[in-house]
C-alpha cells in the first residue's frame, strides 16, 4: 500500500455480517419453497459476498460465475463491456439471482441483465451488497440491496483498488492525500 492512500472504516465486519444474514432471510422468503435459486456471482468483487450469502441462505442453491471486462471511455456512459469468463451452466428455465458486489453507474448490471435475459431464464433478479445510487447513468432494477452508500470509493470484503484490499473483512473508504488525484 503506498503511503498516500488512507483507509477509513465504513462498515465493520459485524455490520456487514448482520446485513448479509438479513438479506439472506429476505431472499429466502422471496422464493417459493422447493425452488433452488441459481446464483451467478460477478468475479472478482462478488466472491466473498457470495460465499457468505450462500451459507446464510436456508435452502439448496446452485452457483456459477461470470467475469466481466469494461473498457471505459472517459465518461463511462459508453463503456464497452465484454464477458471474459462466461457461464458454465446454461440458465434457460432457471431462477437466476445475480450476486453483485456494488452497482455504481449501472452499466455493468444493465448489460448483464440484457445478456442473461436473452438466454431465457425463468426468473432473473439481482442482489447487490452495495448501491451507489447517486452515480447511476442507467436505470436498473435491483431487488435486494445491502447498503446504499455515498459516492465514495470503497474497498474490502472482495472489492479492490488495483487488486489490493480484497481480503479485508470490513468495508473501507479509500482516500488519497488532497494533493493526489481522487481515487476512481
Ligand atoms: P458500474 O458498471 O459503473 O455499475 O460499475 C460496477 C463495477 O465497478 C463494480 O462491479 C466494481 O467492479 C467497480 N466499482 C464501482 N465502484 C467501486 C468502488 O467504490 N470500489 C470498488 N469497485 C468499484
Ligand atoms: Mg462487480
Amino acid at each position: 500500500m503506498s503511503a498516500e492512500l488512507t483507509l477509513t472504516v465504513l462498515l465493520t465486519a459485524d455490520q456487514v455480517h448482520d446485513r448479509v444474514r438479513a438479506l439472506a432471510a429476505e431472499i429466502n422468503t422471496s422464493y417459493p419453497t422447493g425452488l433452488d435459486p441459481h446464483l451467478v456471482s460477478v468475479l472478482k468483487g462478488g466472491f466473498i459476498f457470495l460465499a457468505d450469502l450462500v451459507r446464510a441462505l436456508d435452502r439448496p442453491v446452485t452457483i456459477d460465475f461470470v467475469a466481466i471486462a469494461s473498457y471505459g471511455s472517459g465518461t463511462r456512459s459508453s463503456s464497452v463491456i465484454t464477458l471474459t469468463k462466461d457461464l458454465e451452466i446454461g440458465i434457460a428455465d432457471r431462477d437466476v439471482l445475480i450476486v453483485e458486489d456494488i452497482v455504481d453507474t449501472g452499466q455493468t448490471l444493465s448489460w448483464l441483465l440484457d445478456s442473461f435475459r436473452a438466454r431465457h431464464p425463468r426468473s432473473l433478479r439481482t442482489v447487490s451488497l452495495l448501491d451507489k445510487r447517486s452515480r447511476r447513468t442507467v436505470e436498473v432494477g435491483i431487488e435486494h440491496v445491502g447498503f446504499t452508500i455515498e459516492d465514495r470509493f470503497v474497498v474490502g470484503y472482495g472489492l479492490d483498488y488495483a487488486e489490493q484490499f480484497r481480503h479485508l473483512p470490513y468495508l473501507a473508504v479509500l482516500d488519497r492525500a488532497p494533493t493526489d488525484k481522487p481515487v476512481r
